[in-house]
């Protein structure tokens, strides 16, 4: 076997997955290439974080498996990721040009699989492990700006709707020390930006102390430009993590993802989120006073089952006072072996669209309206690339993680340049000064 080809679905956890993999696979001696055609070993990192997300996956198979048919019959092809534990027994059954099955927690077995004779039986390998971190491995990330690291795996919230604590099994972290190693060799390699990742990242536990003495850690690397974290809980965000973000602001950046899913209280607790609207508020009011330009932003669940006209009101009522920089909205969907999943869903499909629309029409005017009034002011931005539509253009991040577009003069990516925003439309900034 000399070449794989990686598909990658879901959150950054995935992507961060996958360059392990390609790591575990490069030292292995193969070669990353652009297309199924031309790979002796293709491989998917599935999310099953939605019903939508596996529908996605199931299509691919579909067509990977014509490729495999009609123009490269020796390619193997194997289901990682999140999906691999539900895909088990229908691809044991109906899928046999799927060669192997590999969990979250697995990867170490792909030496064995490439070097095996082929003639070997599938191989599932789906078990989770309360100790599996990929320390030690090195991911082999594409060139950019930004370099993600995985802190933490797991997940122990159990949310009611969630899958991920199935797929992905319990909380474990990483040691400082190994994570610091890695972000000083991402810096070396060039990269300016670091995200930590984590499915409840801000959960982080060391015996040296949690997330914030971390984040504070991180904050001394040399030559580091910005640091960036995904996906806290906000029942986690303490007094010190706000305390940190007011304290490093020169280097963390000036952004909190701070999923909400729903802003009534009932819903809440059906959930099992652990935490009040009022208890939420409160938390928004600590952080806007410690640092008042933090950018939040969020996730929603429209339509969970039972959520009344009235529940649903109140979510929009938090988007209202809170007034989001930006988010990522979803409709419920069940997911089997959740709890939600016994739950009777109580509205149609069309009426959960219904309400995920009204939710992202009333986002699409925060976002715009907060973007314009940062017009005449002037950002921060690192800048990253080309734009897409023309090289006369470059695009670049602020530190609240906003999208600016400004002539290409003679920047370079990882430049860190200071402009006036003179328009924003959609959810793009523009700077023309
Ligand atoms: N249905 C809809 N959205 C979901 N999410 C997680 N599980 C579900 C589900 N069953 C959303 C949550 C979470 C984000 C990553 O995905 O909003 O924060
Ligand atoms: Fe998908 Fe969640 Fe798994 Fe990420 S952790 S790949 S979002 S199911």
């Amino acid at each position: 076997m000399n070449t794989y080809y990686i598909e990658t679905y879901g959150c950054q956890m995935n992507v961060y997955d996958s360059e392990i993999i390609s790591a575990i696979l490069q030292q292995e001696g193969l070669e990353e290439v652009d297309t199924p055609h031309k790979a002796d070993l293709v491989l998917l990192n599935t999310c099953s974080v939605r019903d939508l997300a596996e529908q996605k996956v199931h299509t691919r198979l579909g067509q990977l498996h014509m490729i495999q048919e009609e123009s490269n019959p020796s390619m193997k092809m194997g289901i990682v990721g999140c999906m691999a534990q539900n895909l088990k027994k229908d691809i044991l059954r109906k899928k046999p040009y799927v060669s192997f099955i590999l969990g979250p927690d697995s990867y170490r077995h792909l030496p064995e699989l490439i070097s095996s004779d082929g003639n070997r039986k599938r191989i599932i390998e789906t078990r989770l492990s309360s100790f599996e971190l990929y320390d030690g491995l090195f991911p082999a990330r594409h060139d950019g700006i930004n370099a993600w690291i995985s802190i933490m795996r797991g997940c122990d919230k159990f949310c009611s709707y969630c899958i991920v604590p199935y797929t992905r099994g319990r909380e474990r972290s990483r040691k400082p020390d190994s994570i610091l190693e890695e972000a000083k060799r991402a810096v070396d390699k060039g990269f300016s930006e670091i995200t930590l990742l984590g499915q409840n990242v801000n959960s982080y536990r060391s015996s040296s102390g949690g997330f914030p003495d971390l984040l504070e850690k991180m904050a001394g690397i040399d030559r580091l430009l910005r640091i960036r974290y995904t996906s806290p809980h906000p029942q986690d965000v303490n007094d010190d993590l706000i305390r940190v973000h007011r304290d490093y602001k020169h280097i963390i950046c000036n952004h909190i993802h701070l999923p909400l899913q729903s802003g009534s209280n009932a819903v809440l607790e059906a959930m099992n989120r652990t935490y009040t609207r009022e208890h939420y508020l409160n938390l928004v009011e600590k952080i806007r006073k410690a640092v008042p330009d933090m950018a939040i932003t969020t996730d929603m669940i429209a339509g969970f089952p039972e959520e009344t006209e009235k529940d649903f009101e109140e979510t929009l009522d938090i988007m209202e006072r809170v007034r989001y920089d930006a988010a990522f909205m979803f409709k419920y969907s069940s997911r089997p072996g959740t709890k939600a999943a016994l739950l009777t869903e109580t509205l149609s499909e069309d009426e959960k669209s219904n309400r995920l629309n009204r939710m992202i029409r009333l986002q699409y005017k925060h976002t715009l309206e907060k973007n314009r009034e940062l017009i005449g002011q002037e950002v921060e931005i690192l800048v990253e690339k080309e734009s897409k539509k023309t090289s006369k253009e470059m695009m670049g991040r602020t530190s609240t993680n906003k999208i600016v577009v400004f002539p290409a003069m003679n920047y370079k990516p990882r430049d860190l340049i200071h402009r006036t925003i003179t328009d924003a439309q959609g959810v793009t900034l523009f700077s023309s000064r």
